[in-house]
């Protein structure tokens, strides 16, 4: 199976950024934990971050049959944005929510999600090991 794990904005700044919410990993370290576990797994990953809403898009249209599978952590877009939500209806390939934090744990607005209503399911309070779960979570549904 080839996956897209695609991160939304501010995620390049993961390691500094509120470490107290997101951990101390960088993006890097989980795009190595990422490529680590997908050769375990045998599952290919392609892993890429944009803090644009138009090029997170433009790559979901991209995976559209080159991919068999999406993770986004979508970051805020994840509470904002019917844009994103309709590329993923629109690329016909399953999708994962993906968060570090518990969002549902935290304020009010990050409660709602647009990504959700078209995702397979989430998963979100398990920090960076939240990845590799998802790659797990993605793997057993293509194969169910
Ligand atoms: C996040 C949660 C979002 O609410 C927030 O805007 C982020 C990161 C997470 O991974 O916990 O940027 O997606």
């Amino acid at each position: 199976h080839g996956i897209l794990i695609l991160n939304g904005p501010n995620l390049n700044l993961l390691g500094t950024r509120q470490p107290e919410v997101y951990g101390r990993t960088t993006l890097s370290d989980i795009e190595a934990m990422c490529r680590a576990h997908g050769e375990r797994i045998g599952v290919d990953v392609s892993f890429m971050q944009s803090n644009h809403e138009g090029a997170l898009i433009d790559a979901i249209h991209e995976a559209r049959g080159e991919r068999d599978g999406l993770i986004l952590n979508a970051g805020a877009y994840t509470h904002t944005s019917v844009a994103l939500m309709d590329a993923i209806s629109s690329a016909e390939i399953p999708a994962i929510e993906l968060h570090l934090s518990n969002v549902h744990a935290r304020e009010s607005f990050r409660h709602t999600s647009y990504i959700a209503k078209v995702a397979v399911g989430v998963i979100c309070g398990f920090g960076a090991r939240g990845y590799t779960l998802a790659m797990d979570a993605m793997k057993s549904h293509l194969e169910s």
